[in-house]
């Protein structure tokens, strides 16, 4: 069995904007890399190799939860190193969480021998999401470990369909402020009304489609979320203009990525997802807010060992 490996786990963006804890999609760029090692005894080490200063405590790291709820399905004396240098800021909306525990999963699984089904290993990384937002969702989780698109159509029990991805450019903006998960959880309202549950209804269904039929302008016109949107945009400095001029620059559609405060746009070409990038900056530019941006493609693969 090999003792030591290193992993790449990607960045996600969940919901792909109507699709609320249920549709995710994995990104090439940006990546958490990994090492991990198997201990002889059982007990979990973190060692942070980033400047995010995340707790090294096992109970309380991301990956760690994972990494203990494993032993303590394997009840034997193994235990885990793990080393976690971080690209993808925490809190950006683009699967930070998600990556440590997807990355802990996988890699655990792999040093023990593969013993686990995929969907064993979806269900262990879901501790993680549970301690970052209070909630076990695994619209980033899926798409993470499996690369592409991801349908989760149910989590009780476990029903996660992987959609033929389209070749599409992806564009990101993180604008440099926080937006906690379960912050951005706890503002929505706990009721929809019909009307826009039957509007919500039609643009998951027609994305799906989209994405199964290479449709772009279905993708692009399935883009529309009317009950979450309305209410977390407000999180989000400058959203509304951001969205708008990247329509405006070819984009065919996006929104908030996962819970925000990044932004996402879907593009049929390298050229107009580079002109969309220019739009997010002058935007921020603008509004004197700090931001990264990423122009980028659907990660076909999910968590890989690399070495
Ligand atoms: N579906 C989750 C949410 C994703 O929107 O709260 C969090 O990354």
């Amino acid at each position: 069995m090999t003792n030591q490996i290193t992993i790449r786990a990607p960045g996600t963006v969940a919901n792909l904007v109507c699709g609320f804890d249920i549709l995710g999609m994995a990104l090439d760029e940006p990546n958490d890399i990994m090492r991990m090692r198997l201990l002889d005894e059982p007990k979990v080490v973190i060692i942070n190799r980033d400047e995010f200063n995340l707790p090294t405590d096992p109970l309380k790291n991301v990956a760690g939860v994972v990494l203990l709820s494993i032993m303590e399905k394997l009840q034997n004396n193994v235990g885990f190193e793990v080393e976690i240098e971080k690209h993808i800021k925490p809190g950006s909306g683009i699967g930070s969480s998600a990556a440590s525990a997807a990355g802990a999963a996988v890699g655990a699984n792999h040093l023990l021998g593969n013993k686990f089904t995929s969907d064993e290993i979806v269900q262990f990384a879901m501790n993680g999401e549970k301690l970052a937002s209070g909630v076990k969702h695994a619209d980033n989780i899926a798409p993470c470990i499996l690369g592409g698109i991801s349908l989760i159509r149910s989590i009780h029990p476990l029903d996660i369909i992987s959609i033929p991805s389209p070749d599409l450019y992806v564009t990101v903006v993180h604008p440099q402020i926080e937006v906690r998960t379960s912050d951005a959880r706890q503002i929505l309202r706990k009721q929809v009304l019909l009307k826009d549950a039957i509007r919500q209804w039609g643009n998951i269904a027609g994305l799906v489609t989209g994405f199964l039929k290479n449709d772009h302008a279905l993708i692009g016109r399935s883009l529309e979320d009317v009950i979450i949107e309305p209410v977390r945009s407000i999180l989000i400095p400058g959203f509304d203009e951001v969205k708008s001029k990247c329509l405006g620059a070819g984009a065919l559609g996006g929104g908030i990525s996962g819970s925000g405060p990044s932004v996402f746009m879907l593009s049929t070409t390298a050229a107009i997802a580079s002109a969309t990038e220019k739009v997010m900056m002058n935007v921020y530019e603008g509004l004197g807010i700090a931001y990264n941006t990423y122009v980028t493609t659907i990660n076909k693969k999910g968590v890989e060992i690399i070495d």
